[in-house]
């Protein structure tokens, strides 16, 4: 008897899936003591076909499908990266054709912003924050972070993204997730892969060698996958190198899953399906969006033309191919598995976010405030016009486009609508206070918002009202940028110059006053050539967020040190460009001829100088740097060991970021001739000194070999670059790698 109650026993834990596997009346996936694996499996074996095949498509615009009888939640996103985007508009809610809920919640700076502060403590911080707004919200997923590399400086999303290189985009990125996922949100790095332009969206073909893949397009969604172990992944629109991304088995199967380990789940763009079986065959596992928006959407006058994909996931067309041979059961089971992955690794699944939260709270706007300080780049500061002394300065002019508005993003999905945001103008009156005069005047219209451009006599009117404040105060602050109409998702940039009239603006008011001070709010290099050297300070603010303009405040008048740098390239002339004659692509295809030699890689193989180099930024302090020391050898398992001293020589505290580039002089490949592999930000105190170390892992050092498949560091002489910016090497050293 006693025997028969053991066989018993061991049948009840054994038969996971039936109700005699529950222990305590509780089935194993609902114990959350139990390895997700196990849960995972036990769940797949009570659902029918018809409830996995279900949860395949969204239930709507920002939902996944849930499942009542079994408990299943229904994952709840949100678009990103910069903050949690409002439910307002045509693409959100719950249902994107019923009625709205508007909700207003933190405008961050834009990935691009956050990019320049080169601070992965902050980025973490950031995600922190994100998450608590999400699950404030009772939101589960935020749709960020971007981490396409800024290819071509016409993209109409570089500002979402952290810049041109795949290391720093990778820190970044990483911190991010972090920041997001111990929260218990998920991230979703996006969009996999080579999605760099904005024109033909979801029609473009991107021709990419697999090296520039590896060591370009790819770093940052493996570093996501590896190092924060990102819980979901964003296929993109466009094809890469023939196929579909959502239904591309090279990149979703062999890439993600095989080389890389992914376990998470790959949710599609936004209507960028166009199969059924290769999509869910290659391991696109959430087609989004789903349910009633999606079939409004594909019903839109002007879909089809546009190329837009979706609805290929739908019970109605999976399950016949099911039944057909064409996909397998195990196939479905995988791909539902990995949701469901996400869903209890999460804790989604055993603690829902219920809402009812707090957004936009003080530490939120506090942390926006130092976020945006920190992003700002100085560019030009002759003379030292700044920071501007309340002591000396009596009057200030602000004067442009972009100093009454509060332009906190650029346009699409990642724009956050906020309760409030502070114009560089109000940002510049409250900190002026009563002792400083300040006047304003917007000088020209924003592109494409007034009747200026059409009405010669209105615009000259406007010119001469601004050149007249600029004349009778001390300084002048010149506001000139874009717009969300002008920089945004689903359209590349017209033209690197600044919108119509700005240069104008610019050379007039810099004619009439000598301390004119350039502030661009843009999401990326605008062209300066017509007035940089008529102007004696730039300032470069990107979107900064909902406090913005508090932040450009706090740097202009020196109540902060600029301690942004560069996290892309500013081109003289758009033909200085490396995409300048492969973009934006002939016959929807698009060659990414110039490699892996993007950005400041470009610039210093073909000797052009940028106008402002990767890596560069000015401060009101000076910072010295001295005594590098580099160990002599390293090998596998045996990082080289950096180390150098970096002192405050001026008299302000400020931040500074240590930039280490590398050099392989030996390969016998083709090799970039420096490449980033290590920063750190700095604090100092004036006189302080601080020792900054880097350890350098060999195997974070080798090129992607195309006839190997595989990553090779070859020994030899590695020359180490510690420097400013990535034209500016301060000390140099080297070792060898046996
Ligand atoms: C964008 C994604 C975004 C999604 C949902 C797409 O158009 O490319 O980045 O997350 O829409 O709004």
């Amino acid at each position: 008897m006693k025997r028969l109650f053991r066989v018993v026993c061991i049948l009840f834990v054994m038969l996971p899936g039936t109700s005699e596997g529950q222990s305590n009346g509780v089935p194993p996936y609902k114990d959350s003591s139990l390895p997700v694996a196990q849960r995972v499996q036990d769940l797949l074996g009570r659902m029918t076909l018809e409830e996995k095949v279900a949860m395949l498509s969204g239930e709507n615009w920002m939902q996944s499908v849930a499942n009542k009888r079994l408990g299943i939640p229904s994952i709840k996103m949100t678009d990103g990266p910069a903050g949690i985007r409002s439910w307002a508009g045509p693409s959100h809610g719950a249902d994107a054709t019923a009625a709205k809920i508007e909700v207003h919640t933190t405008a961050f700076p834009a990935g691009i912003a956050m990019g320049a502060t080169w601070d992965t403590d902050l980025l973490e911080s950031q995600g922190h924050a994100i998450g608590q707004e999400e699950k404030a919200l009772g939101r589960d997923m935020i749709l960020g972070p971007t981490v396409n590399i800024n290819r071509t400086p016409l993209w109409g999303r570089n500002f979402e993204a952290y810049g041109e290189d795949p290391y720093l985009t990778s820190r970044l990125a990483v911190a991010y997730i972090r920041g997001v996922q111990s929260e218990g949100v998920i991230a979703t790095v996006k969009h996999f892969a080579a999605n760099n332009q904005e024109f033909e969206r979801h029609r473009i073909n991107a021709e990419v060698d697999e090296r520039a893949l590896q060591e370009i397009y790819f770093p940052a969604f493996k570093a996501a996958v590896q190092e924060a172990q990102v819980w979901s992944l964003m296929s993109a629109y466009n094809r890469l190198n023939g196929t579909y991304c959502a239904e591309n088995p090279r990149l979703l199967t062999d890439v993600l899953q095989k080389q890389w380990g992914f376990e998470n789940f790959v949710v599609s763009d936004w209507g960028s399906t166009y199969s059924t079986v290769g999509t869910v065959n290659a391991g696109m596992d959430l087609e989004m969006p789903g349910g009633e928006p999606m079939k409004h959407w594909l019903k839109q006058p002007d879909s089809q033309a546009a190329g837009n994909g979706g609805g290929w996931l739908v019970p109605e067309k999976v399950l016949p191919e099911i039944k057909a041979g064409k996909i397998s059961p195990t196939a479905i089971d995988d791909n539902v598995g990995r949701i469901l992955r996400a869903i209890f690794i999460s804790g989604q699944f055993d603690h829902p976010h219920t809402g009812g939260g707090e957004v936009d709270t003080p530490e939120q706007r506090a942390f926006v405030r130092k976020a945006a300080t920190e992003s700002i780049v100085l560019l030009k500061n002759s003379g030292d016009v700044l920071p501007l002394d309340p002591a000396k300065i009596r009057s200030v002019a602000v004067i442009g486009p972009d100093a009454a508005v509060a332009v906190t993003g650029g346009g699409g999905s990642s724009h956050v609508t906020s309760k409030y945001s502070i114009t560089p103008l109000q940002g510049i009156q409250d900190r002026a206070g009563e002792r400083v005069h300040v006047s304003y005047a917007p000088g020209v219209t924003m592109e494409g918002e007034g009747p200026s451009k059409e009405n010669p006599a209105e615009r000259e009117e406007l010119r001469k009202e601004a050149v007249e404040a600029a004349g009778k105060a001390d300084a002048a602050i010149v506001v000139v940028g874009r717009s969300p109409k002008l920089e945004s998702e689903d359209f590349d940039i017209k033209s690197l110059d600044l919108p119509a009239g700005q240069d104008e603006l610019i050379e007039a008011v810099a004619k009439a006053n000598q301390n004119t001070v350039v502030v661009i709010n843009a999401g990326g290099p605008v062209l300066m050539s017509k007035w940089i050297t008529k102007v004696p300070a730039i300032v470069d603010m990107w979107y900064g967020g909902q406090e913005g303009g508090n932040a450009i405040a706090a740097i202009l008048f020196g109540d902060a040190n600029p301690s942004g740098k560069l996290p892309v390239s500013f081109v003289k002339r758009w033909e200085d460009s490396p995409a300048y004659g492969h973009y934006p692509g002939e016959h929807l295809t698009v060659e990414y001829a110039e490699g892996i030699y993007v950005g400041y890689r470009y610039f210093d193989k073909h000797s052009v100088d940028p106008l402002f180099p990767f890596g560069y930024g000015l401060s009101y302090t000076k910072f010295d740097y001295s005594d590098l020391k580099v160990s002599p050898s390293a090998s596998v398992g045996k990082p080289a060991q950096v180390s150098l001293q970096v002192r405050n020589s001026g008299s302000r505290a400020g931040a500074d970021v240590v930039e280490l580039y590398v050099h392989d002089g030996h390969s016998t490949v083709d090799r970039p001739e420096k490449e980033l592999k290590g920063f750190r930000r700095v604090t100092l105190a004036p006189g302080e000194s601080k020792t900054v170390e880097f350890s350098l892992d060999p195997a974070n050092l080798g090129y992607y070999s195309t006839a190997k498949k595989a990553w090779v560091t070859e020994p030899g002489q590695f020359d180490v670059l510690v420097g400013s910016s990535s034209r500016d090497i301060r000390v140099k050293g080297s070792f060898t790698l046996n």
